[in-house]
């Protein structure tokens, strides 16, 4: 299948979770979802199936790292039989976790190795995309064309572009997303020197028109930290991009009972709050909610129950705070542990 992503939400370690990508997928149909990253050993060595399980209707875009060639194919190998058709190779990430393991964007320096990952999991019958920098510590346009191109010769359908170089000491993982400048221009001239590659562009991108006028320049546009900090933005997205009127689901239909049911299967309540507590942002009762979400003294099952009969009712603020005064009253009479 030809290449496709016009609009995607970025992977997100702890953010793009199984339980957030579903909650994104019941509002938006054709946005493409990626998965956190995911290292490629933890795969071949550790519980696969439960790395690779996925509650979407059909399979996100399986992001892996790793340094080594044959873990990452056969992490692909597994991949491909969980039903994933799209690995993205990270490119990017800048971590101290990352550097210690020589992958993420520290593989912009090993393009010999990253090109061999591409081949072999092209071999296996799988789109393989690479998201990537502009450089590490400096930008080299040669050295990034040459990267690029080797990329390129070694069959990888598309490159997402974080639209900045990554510094490689010094600076924390999050600093490293805001203080190199971002250039979309370079991520245009690649676009102008590859013009037969889907480019993805990425970072710091929100808002309609500003979508739209990248999508003038480049394939797709990837966006991250402004649907984790707001994510219901998404359920305009099939409206506004892919000219796809029909409405997104009622959010809340079916989503309590969803919670509960990955509750009951043992996932962590700090993980299933993170997925749900950002839905309201901006809306009225929204900081209340978020409030009793994070509320880890109480266990999961009660903070929900408050939580969505505040998100279903909404506006009654004054009502559900002193509804939630008395549950916390009564939790810390009863001496409550935490719940995370
Ligand atoms: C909390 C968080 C976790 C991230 N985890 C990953 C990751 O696992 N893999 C990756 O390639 N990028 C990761 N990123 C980077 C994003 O994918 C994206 O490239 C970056 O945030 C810039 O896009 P934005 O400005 O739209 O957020 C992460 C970013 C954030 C904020």
């Amino acid at each position: 299948m030809p290449f496709q992503e016009k609009i995607s939400v970025a992977p997100m370690m702890d953010v793009t979770t199984r339980e957030f990508r579903y909650l994104l997928r019941k509002q938006t149909r054709h946005t493409t979802l990626y998965t956190e990253m995911i290292p490629a050993e933890a795969i071949v060595h550790g519980r696969s199936a439960e790395l690779l399980s996925y509650d979407e209707p059909g399979p996100p875009v399986l992001q892996l790292g790793s340094a080594d060639p044959e873990k990452m194919a056969a992490a692909g190998e597994r991949a491909r039989e969980a039903g994933y058709t799209t690995v993205n190779i990270n490119a990017g990430c800048p971590s101290p976790r990352v550097r210690s393991g020589g992958f993420g964007v520290f593989l912009m320096g090993q393009k010999d190795m990253a090109a061999e990952m591409v081949k072999r999991l092209k071999a296996r019958n799988l789109t393989v995309t690479v998201k990537h920098r502009l450089g590490v510590d400096c930008y080299d346009p040669t050295a990034l064309l040459e990267f690029c191109r080797t990329l390129i010769h070694a069959g990888v359908d598309a490159l997402i572009v974080h639209a900045r170089i990554a510094l490689s000491r010094g600076i924390s993982p999050e600093e490293n997303r805001t203080i190199p400048p971002l250039d979309y221009d370079a991520v245009y001239r690649l676009k102008d020197s590859f013009p037969d590659l889907p480019i993805v562009i990425n970072g710091g991108i929100a808002g309609k028109e500003a979508i739209m006028a990248h999508l003038e320049r480049v394939d797709g546009v990837m966006i991250g930290r402004a649907v984790a900090r707001n994510p219901a933005i998404v359920s305009a997205y099939d409206r506004d991009f892919f000219g796809d009127p029909a409405p997104p689901s009622d959010f809340w239909d079916g989503t309590g009972e969803y919670l509960r049911q990955r509750h009951l299967a043992g996932r962590p309540p700090g993980i299933l709050c993170r997925a749900i507590m950002d839905w309201m942002h901006g809306r009225p009762g929204g900081k209340l909610f978020r409030q009793i979400l994070s509320e880890s003294k109480v266990p999961f099952l009660e903070r929900w129950e408050q939580a969505e009969a505040l998100a279903r009712t909404s506006t009654d603020q004054d009502r559900y705070s002193n509804l939630w005064s008395d549950v916390k009253q009564r939790v810390t009479l009863n001496g409550g542990g935490t719940h995370d």
